[in-house]
């Protein structure tokens, strides 16, 4: 499905019944990294899974060529809302992102409490970039423009996923490659620079004041076990769950584990 959302056509993915859970996806992902929740979870819930800007099947309007603009995690939070909007959810959703989905998740909180159910923060982290950390991001914006999409997810690949994952799941793997290649390059660098001026969402953790679910992959190369243990300790009576045999992107890798914390976690909703 597609939807024209503020300047683009979104597409998404709508399906089952029951409270709305929006699906926020990573970077440089998009909705196919949800397809064994939208399978798994539709039967309690109303799966949103959209395609951010710049990713998979989301296109921009046509009309004379843009230059790639940081994509704030304000305005894909903006994204997000106006999908729900358009497709006349007004009632408050759960809120899932993984990684950089849930930087944007915490915008979303952060600009539309009121939109909020609960929140699912997946493979996150609340802090802003460190100074290396956006002196990586630069690095990468000079690599895509210079050499395109295939080079950066060339140096991602490796970290994405579990070591047992790419001994055991070589399709999946492939999967995620697959999924990578279809983000264009204004999303790829528009992602980057946005991540890069995303604000320190620390302070807001102890105003959450939503039902919160935290989900790690014990071997998650990208994020740390710290990072997420400061968050459960900051957000009042967040629950946090550790996925064993999952790196970065756990719902992918140990999708029945996962869904079936998602699913404990919307029957206490
Ligand atoms: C993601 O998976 O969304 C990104 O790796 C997050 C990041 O680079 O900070």
């Amino acid at each position: 499905m597609r939807a024209q959302v503020n300047d683009f056509y979104m597409a998404y993915d709508d399906s089952g019944k029951g409270i709305p859970l929006l699906l926020i996806h990573g970077y440089p992902l998009n909705r196919k990294l949800w397809e064994p929740q939208v399978a798994g979870l539709a039967d309690i819930t109303r799966v949103i899974a959209p395609d951010l800007r710049g990713h998979g099947d989301t296109q921009p309007i046509p009309g004379p060529f843009s230059p790639p603009e940081p994509y704030t995690m304000d305005l894909l939070a903006s994204d997000c809302a106006a999908l729900l909007n358009v497709i006349e959810i007004q009632e408050p959703v759960v809120v899932c992102g993984l990684s950089m989905g849930g930087y944007i998740a915490l915008a979303f909180f952060r600009n539309y409490p009121h939109r909020v159910a609960a929140l699912i923060l997946t493979a996150t982290r609340a802090t802003a970039d460190t100074p290396e950390a956006q002196e990586n991001r630069e690095k990468a914006v000079k690599k895509v423009t210079e050499e395109g999409v295939g080079a950066v997810i060339d140096e991602m690949l490796p970290k994405l996923l579990s070591p047992s994952t790419y001994s055991n799941q070589p399709i999946l793997v492939q999967l995620v490659n697959d999924i990578m290649q279809n983000t264009s390059v204004n999303g790829m660098i528009g992602d980057l620079l946005g991540m890069k001026a995303r604000p320190d969402s620390t302070p807001m953790l102890s105003e959450i004041n939503k039902p919160t679910l935290l989900l790690h992959g014990m071997d998650d190369q990208i994020i740390s076990l710290q990072d997420m243990e400061s968050m459960r300790e900051a957000i009042p009576n967040a629950r946090f769950q550790v996925i064993p045999s999952a790196g970065h992107l756990l719902n992918l890798e140990q999708p029945d584990l996962f869904n079936q914390a998602v699913r404990n976690f919307i029957q206490t909703l």
